[in-house]
């Protein structure tokens, strides 16, 4: 049987960029470019995206592709009887506790869709009762498991009928509706404040924690660090040009955090909140907004929908490469591993979301165990993941057996090869342990 992989350049790259626009796009970034100097922020931004991001993305679509295996086998393969498939060990369990609190997020969003449909029905507004709803003990629970379920959904039919066919229906659909979303924020009454909030180069608030922020969030926003483009990448085709994949998939996640940019803070200024809500930014003060704006009842679904769309979109990357992780291991068919992997989460999701509510007094380190997940993934498993791919390209894999990937045999002209070994080498695993030291406070 051949193997499952992309069908098509076009769907693959939806599937790239289904899993880079999230949560890190839509709110994230904003908020982040907001407070740190707008335009100033946003071009280093975009230099890290491009000189650190670019390569350590590229290295792990190199990494798969050679080896046509997931995060654990590739390693294996491409090292064998060497400590390098460590790096496998880390990108899963990088990926279970993410996808645990993910998943709840996920669930709320859910939960937000339907309340906002019945709101506008009963005209009661959205209303801003979102930490009693969070921390409460049933309802949650109920959503995260179907956006769990959902997820499963997508996974079910394999990597071409399943995460392929859904990425290339649901991210048109997203990036049509952030266009429709950011026309209509920045024609309200009192948008320019938020425009300006975004835009306005600011150099003086630059300071190297912010210039450090800037990485990890590039670093987020293409959900690297974790053997997902490892995973996608060994489901591209050997005549896909890896490094014309990656630009575009960089370059739409920028487009989408610029659109969000647009779509949400001028909406936020124009009715006097504070963009540095954090996560209540989406499930608080937008609710309250779209209570307020003409159309809400049409525009607040829909702005969930959104949500949602790029959240279960991540998800699925997310949930594949601890499936494509074990597969090869375990003696069991894929449904049946979608299946295990969704009990374990269904668990491993249920403490993230009673940890707000019912264990909100159990702490480990001082985090409750919500908090305790993101910040071990966040912080240190993703960072270590991400140092240690650059490292295995930079130095373990064979220079010509890298420049044989990229250029698919020397079938394509490769230019800059020597400037990418440069950036894999010295650069790329420098940043990162810039951005983990001081995510440590050390500086
Ligand atoms: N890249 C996603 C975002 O921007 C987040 C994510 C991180 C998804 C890691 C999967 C893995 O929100």
């Amino acid at each position: 049987m051949q193997k499952d992989g992309f069908n098509s350049r076009i769907g693959a790259l939806m599937a790239f960029v289904g899993s880079a626009v999230g949560l890190g796009n839509l709110w994230k970034f904003p908020y982040m470019a907001g407070k740190n100097g707008g335009a100033a922020f946003i071009l280093i931004y975009v230099g890290f995206m491009f000189c650190l991001c670019l390569p350590l993305m590229l290295s792990e679509c190199v990494i798969g592709r050679r080896a046509r295996e997931g995060a654990f086998d590739s390693f294996r393969k491409l090292a064998p009887r060497s400590g390098w498939s460590i790096i496998g060990v880390i990108s899963v369990i990088t990926a279970v506790l993410i996808l645990s609190f993910y998943s709840v997020v996920g669930g709320w969003t859910v939960r937000y869709i339907v309340a906002s449909f019945r709101a506008a029905f009963t005209g009661d507004g959205y209303g801003s009762a979102f930490g009693a709803f969070a921390s409460s003990n049933f309802e949650p629970l109920l959503y995260h498991l179907i956006f769990l379920a959902l997820t499963i959904t997508v996974l079910w039919s394999g990597v071409r009928n399943g995460i392929e066919r859904y990425s290339k229906i649901l991210m048109p659909v997203l990036f049509l509706m952030v266009l429709f979303l950011a026309a209509y924020s920045i024609t309200l009454p009192g948008a320019g404040k938020g425009i300006e909030f975004l835009l306005r180069p600011d150099f003086s608030s630059i300071t190297s924690s912010v210039v450090l922020d800037a990485l990890g969030q590039g670093l987020f926003s293409l959900s690297l660090g974790m053997a997902i483009m490892i995973t996608y990448g060994s489901y591209l085709s050997n005549s896909e040009n890896l490094p014309r994949m990656v630009v575009a998939t960089i370059s739409m996640d920028l487009i989408f955090a610029l659109l969000a940019g647009f779509a949400i803070l001028p909406a936020v200024f124009a009715f006097g909140f504070d963009p540095a809500e954090g996560a209540g930014l989406l499930f608080v003060i937008l609710p309250e907004v779209f209570a307020r704006v003409p159309a809400g009842a049409i525009i607040g679904p829909a702005f969930f929908v959104v949500i949602f769309i790029a959240a279960i979109t991540s998800a699925v990357s997310l949930f594949e490469v601890i499936v494509a992780a074990v597969i090869r291991s375990v003696k069991l068919s894929r449904k049946k591993i979608l299946l295990c992997i969704g009990a374990f989460l269904a668990l491993s999701g249920t403490l993230c979301s009673v940890s707000l509510g019912l264990l909100s007094e159990f702490r480990i380190f001082g985090l409750n165990i919500f908090d305790l997940f993101d910040t071990l993934s966040s912080t240190y498993m993703m960072p270590a993941g991400a140092f240690l791919i650059s490292l295995f390209v930079g130095y373990r894999m064979k220079r010509a057996d890298v420049f044989d990937e990229l250029s698919n045999g020397k079938t394509i002209k490769i230019r800059m090869f020597g400037l990418f070994m440069l950036l894999v080498k010295y650069f790329v695993p420098a940043g990162i342990v810039l951005i983990f030291l001081n995510k440590l406070g050390v500086f």
